[in-house]
C-alpha cells in the first residue's frame, strides 16, 4: 500500500492499495469525523461495489444513503446534476455531511462538482474504481458536467479531502476501458518518466499509479488552476479529442490518445520542433500494448478539431513537445503552423 498528500490549497491523502475498500470507512474516519455520508454512484458500480463501502461506513460509524444515476457518459449532464441536488436537499443533508463519489471519471466528475456546488460546498471522498480515473480524474480538483453545447463546460475546482484507490476494482473493468488507463500512463511516461514503462507492461498497477499520480500531483501543485504547466499532461489530446469526435466516440478516449501522442510526436520532429523523433519507438510500445494506431481521418478533419482546442490562447496555441520519451517541454505555435503541424504528424513515418 502506497499514501501521500496532494499539497493543494488544502492538503489530502492519496491512499493506492489492493482491496482496500472494505476499510473504507476506517480511512474515511482518518479525514471526516462522524455525519451523514451520501454515496453518489452509477448503475454498474453501484451493483459490484456499493456495499461493501456502504457495509464499512456504518461499521465506522456514518450514516449513509446512496444515489445511483445510470452509468455512461450521457449522464453526467444538468438533469442528473439537478436530481442529486434536489435528493440530498430533500435527505436534509447539511454542510458539515459528506460525499463519497464511487465510480469513474463520470462520478467523480459529477459528485465532486456537487459536492463544490451543494450548500457552497461540502467535503467529498473519492474512490477511482478506473484505470483512467485513478491516474488521472481523481487528481487535481477539477469537477463538472457536459452541457448541451460541449463537454466539461460547467465545473469548479474543488478538491476531495481524500482519494482511496483500490486497483482491485479493476479485476472487473471491461479491457477497453483498461486501455484508457494504459494510454494515459505511457501519456505520463513519456512526458517525465521513461522507467514507467516496464512496470505499465507488467501490469504494477500500485507502482503505475503511484507514479503518475506523483506526476500530475506535482504539475497540479504547481499550476493548481490550469493556467499553463497543465498543458503537459494534454500530451496527445490536440490530436487525440478530434479523433474521439469525429469517431462519435466509438473510437474511446484511451484509444484516440494512443493515436494523438504518434501524431503529435512524429509532427513535432516533422517542423523541427525537436531533434528526436519518438514516433517510432513509441508506436512500438503502444502497438505491443494492444493499441491499433491507425488514424482514418485527414488532416483537414483533425485540424478543424485542433482548433477548438483549450490549450489555444488567441491566435496561438501550446503544444507539448517530447525531446525524448520521459522529457517534454510546452511551445506556442501559430494556429497557421498548427495547420502543418497535423499535415507531417499524419504523413506515414
Ligand atoms: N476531472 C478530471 O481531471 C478528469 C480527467 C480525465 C477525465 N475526466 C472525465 O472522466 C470521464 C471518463 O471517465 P472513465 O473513463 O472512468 O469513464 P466512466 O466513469 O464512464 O466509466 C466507464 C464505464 O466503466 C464502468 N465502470 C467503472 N468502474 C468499473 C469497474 N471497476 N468494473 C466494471 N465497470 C466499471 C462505468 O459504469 C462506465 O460504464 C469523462 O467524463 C472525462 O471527462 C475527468
Amino acid at each position: 500500500m502506497k499514501k501521500f498528500v496532494v499539497s493543494t490549497d488544502k492538503p489530502y491523502e492519496i491512499i493506492i492499495g489492493k482491496d482496500i475498500i472494505k476499510d473504507a470507512g476506517n480511512y474515511i474516519r482518518q479525514c471526516i469525523s462522524p455525519c451523514r455520508i451520501c454515496v453518489i454512484t452509477d448503475s454498474t458500480v453501484n451493483r459490484a461495489y456499493a456495499q461493501v463501502i456502504m457495509t464499512s461506513l456504518m461499521e465506522a460509524g456514518y450514516q449513509t444513503s446512496k444515489i445511483v444515476f445510470p452509468s455512461g457518459e450521457h449522464s453526467k449532464n444538468l438533469t442528473t446534476y439537478s436530481n442529486i441536488l434536489e435528493s440530498m436537499a430533500d435527505e436534509g443533508l447539511t454542510r458539515s455531511d459528506a460525499i463519497v463519489a464511487l465510480g469513474g471519471g463520470v462520478v467523480g466528475d459529477m459528485a465532486g462538482f456537487v459536492a463544490a456546488t451543494y450548500m457552497r460546498g461540502i467535503s467529498y471522498v473519492q474512490i477511482p474504481t478506473t484505470y483512467m480515473s485513478a491516474i488521472d480524474a481523481s487528481v487535481g480538483g477539477k469537477t463538472g458536467i457536459n452541457l448541451l453545447c460541449g463537454k466539461n463546460l460547467a465545473g469548479a475546482f474543488w478538491q476531495p479531502s481524500l482519494v482511496l484507490c483500490d486497483y482491485k476494482t479493476f479485476d472487473s473493468l471491461p479491457s477497453i476501458k483498461l486501455q484508457d488507463g494504459v494510454a494515459e500512463a505511457v501519456k505520463c511516461a513519456v512526458i517525465s518518466e521513461s522507467s514507467l514503462i516496464p512496470k505499465i507492461q507488467e501490469e504494477d498497477y500500485e507502482y503505475v499509479i503511484e507514479r503518475c499520480v506523483s506526476i500530475k500531483k506535482s504539475v497540479v501543485e504547481a499550476d493548481e488552476r490550469d493556467m499553463g504547466l497543465r498543458q503537459l499532461l494534454n500530451f496527445g489530446h490536440t490530436v487525440g479529442h478530434g479523433i474521439e469526435k469525429l469517431s462519435t466516440f466509438s473510437v474511446s478516449h484511451g484509444q484516440a490518445v494512443a493515436k494523438g501522442l504518434i501524431v503529435e510526436s512524429r509532427a513535432a520532429y516533422r517542423m523541427g520542433l525537436t531533434d528526436t523523433n519518438i514516433a517510432p519507438e513509441l508506436s512500438n510500445l503502444l502497438s505491443g500494448l494492444g493499441f491499433d494506431l491507425s488514424i482514418g481521418y485527414s488532416a483537414e478533419e483533425l485540424y478543424r478539431f485542433a482548433l477548438m482546442d483549450k490549450k489555444i490562447c488567441g491566435d496561438k496555441i501550446s503544444m507539448v513537445i517530447p525531446e525524448s520519451i520521459g522529457k517534454c517541454r510546452l511551445q506556442k505555435i501559430s494556429l497557421s503552423e498548427l495547420k502543418q503541424f497535423v499535415q507531417l504528424g499524419l504523413e506515414d513515418a
